[in-house]
């Protein structure tokens, strides 16, 4: 487990460990205000048990008010019916365009409308007592809807698949410290999942005006510092992806 900020009041803690070996790494995130918390990207079945041990050994997972999934994959939304039954209070927040086929995870006699706070297009805002965090659109990086998480506390920007990298098991790192080397390990993902150059640089525009220290992608290392988060933010403006290398 990471912890990447704790004033006494507010903390931000990553699960980096948690996969089963042979199965693609996912970082699952929490943040912690008080008495509040929130978590972001839990994984899919394979992470959902080893997760609630941890998590419960941080901070009682009954204060969990929302769990913010990015977008619908199976390794965000897998355990999804699971954390209602676990956590039932807890509201699940999603981009409104995969609303309606969230039922297609719950058994047919339960409703959940209630329990979802859908994101528009546009983002939105999630109130943790004084601190908001901000939600910004992604859209097509790599899904429709898609949506990023900024901290203003902390800092962090959590930026679902954008970032991603699929590290060799055995010489995985937490933290890029040479973005020349890492960048062989996020590049074959972004062009092959991220819908285009348009896009990026689309979300690259939307978070100019936003003061970012570290970026935490769903898999792989953490971007730290500003000369790295300039460095990934400079290489994802100029990526061709996509449509852009469809023959
Ligand atoms: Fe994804
Ligand atoms: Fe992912």
């Amino acid at each position: 487990m990471l912890k990447l900020f704790d004033n006494g009041i507010h903390r931000v803690l990553v699960f980096r460990d948690l996969t089963p070996k042979g199965i693609v790494q996912t970082n699952q995130c929490l943040i912690i205000e008080k008495d509040k918390g929130v978590l972001i990207d839990p994984g899919g079945r394979v992470t959902f048990k080893a997760l609630i041990s941890k998590l419960s050994g941080e901070f009682p997972i009954t204060r969990i008010e929302y769990i913010l999934f990015t977008h619908q994959d199976p390794d965000v939304i897998g355990a999804v019916a699971s954390w209602k039954i676990a956590i039932p209070r807890t509201k699940i927040v999603l981009p409104s365009v995969w609303m309606r086929f969230l039922p297609h995870m719950f058994p047919p006699d339960k409703g959940i409308e209630e329990d979802i706070v859908p994101i528009d297009d546009s983002g939105a805002n999630i109130k943790l007592y004084e601190t908001t965090l901000k939600i910004i659109p992604s859209h097509f990086l790599h899904s429709p809807g898609n949506f990023s998480v900024y901290d203003p506390v902390s800092k962090i920007l959590f930026s679902g698949d954008i970032g991603a990298s699929l590290i060799p098991s055995g010489q995985d790192y937490d933290f890029v410290e040479d973005f020349d080397a890492h960048v062989k390990y996020m590049e074959s993902f972004h062009k092959r999942y991220m819908a285009s150059n348009k896009a990026c640089r689309k979300w690259v525009e939307e978070i100019k005006d936003i003061d970012v220290e570290i970026i935490v992608p769903q898999h792989g290392a953490v971007l730290k510092g500003r000369d790295i988060v300039e460095r990934f933010l400079e290489w994802l403006s100029n990526l061709k992806c996509g449509v852009d290398l469809l023959q």
